[in-house]
């Protein structure tokens, strides 16, 4: 492991509540089973006490939001890059391996995308072009830097429901077919041969979708492409998946013989029905040791798995700075990470190292 720079360790015992600095470093915990990674983003790379955490506990780092489509290339043409080069410093600093986020998204992706000169929806030529031109542009301006990335993000269609439909009904796929995702890792493949390319996608365990998953990459393979690795989102409730349905999904998955990256981890103490803030005054021992609870139940199939699983990233440090707090209800404070609004480790968080510590004691990993 690279030795964190002092700066780190000075800005944390500077700031930090006590119960955080006495703390190993978290990814430690998990080594020789899979990495561990966190976000920063152009508001959280400001506060000190996050990236403290950030440097000190995580080994990966994704960006949030500055290398998607809207940040990077807003206009056509114009390339944006320092918000995301700010990070990508961070990451160099502390030794931390950096996670391309995300390339071909129907989110966060400017309309003019997707429109034509004459105002009707682009030509499948012209959208090609554009997806060609962007996934050039800046895999290969981070070449060398940047190894991995999620190239496609969420192409699965999001109905609960048992459903003949395999690929979201996204301007991409109306506009180019399934082919937009063999299109799209070509051109990533392209610009750096040797990046790890991922699909990337929410709810991956859910029974009705993680068939359709597995059946986009069939049909990428059928095409003559295929990815390196399998992003599994993880933005996760308190009650779901159980431990069962996500061991089922990683059971399916393991059969397509590629790595597994849990990319964005939040475990919010509510299910997506509610919206009330049930905790205004704080999240109550009992709920967070029920998270923490539930939590462990993953981590302890995570850990059976962990020859499958490369990368477990949490999406955010603290829950001072989590998109939970909007989502879907506007306002709502969650309380979904393993470090509280004070920076405070969480019973969420010590479960999560207890589950390592207990896997290593009855199952050492091997050597390197
Ligand atoms: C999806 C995206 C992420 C992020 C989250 C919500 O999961 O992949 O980039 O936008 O939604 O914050």
């Amino acid at each position: 492991m690279p030795r964190r720079p002092a700066i780190a360790a000075l800005l944390a015992a500077a700031l930090l509540p006590a119960s955080a600095l006495a703390l190993p470093p978290l990814h430690e915990a998990f080594a020789g089973y899979f990495d561990l990674g966190a976000i920063l983003s152009r508001t959280t790379i400001e506060v000190p006490e996050v990236t403290a955490l950030a440097a000190t506990h995580f080994n990966t780092l994704t960006h949030e939001n500055e290398l998607k489509w809207h940040r990077v290339q807003r206009e056509e043409g114009t390339f944006t890059f320092a918000e995301a080069d700010r990070i990508i410093a961070f990451a160099r600093e502390h030794g931390m391996q950096l996670i391309g986020h995300a390339l071909c998204w129907h989110q966060q992706a400017p309309d003019w995308i997707f429109q034509g000169p004459d105002g009707e929806p682009a030509s499948p030529e012209l959208l090609l072009e554009r997806l060609r031109m962007h996934i050039n542009t800046v895999v290969g301006r981070y070449r060398g830097i940047i190894d991995i990335w999620d190239v496609v993000n969420e192409p699965a269609h999001p109905g609960w429901e048992e459903s003949e439909r395999i690929y979201r009904d996204s301007p991409w796929y109306r506009i180019l077919g399934p082919d937009y995702i063999a299109h799209a890792i070509r051109f990533a493949r392209e610009a750096n041969p040797d990046i790890v390319v991922l699909i990337n996608d929410y709810d991956a365990w859910w029974p009705a979708k993680y068939p359709r998953i597995i059946r986009i990459i069939e049909d990428l393979r059928a095409a003559g492409e295929d990815i390196d690795a399998l992003g599994m989102q993880g933005h996760w409730n308190i009650l779901s998946p159980t431990a069962e349905q996500f061991e089922t999904a990683l059971r399916a998955y393991r059969r397509l013989g590629v790595p597994i990256h849990l990319t964005e981890i939040d475990v919010s103490l509510y299910q997506w029905h509610e919206r009330e803030d049930t905790f205004p005054d704080g999240p109550t021992d009992d709920v967070l040791q029920q998270q923490a609870d539930h939590f462990r139940s993953l981590a302890e199939v995570m850990l059976r798995h962990h020859d499958l699983i490369d990368r477990v990233s949490f999406w955010g440090v603290s829950d001072r700075y989590s998109w939970k707090n909007n989502f879907p209800a506007r306002g709502r404070p969650d309380h979904a990470l393993l470090f509280d609004r004070d920076y405070q480790p969480k019973p969420i968080l010590h479960a999560f190292v207890e589950a390592a510590h207990a896997h290593r004691a009855a199952q050492p990993p091997r050597e390197p």
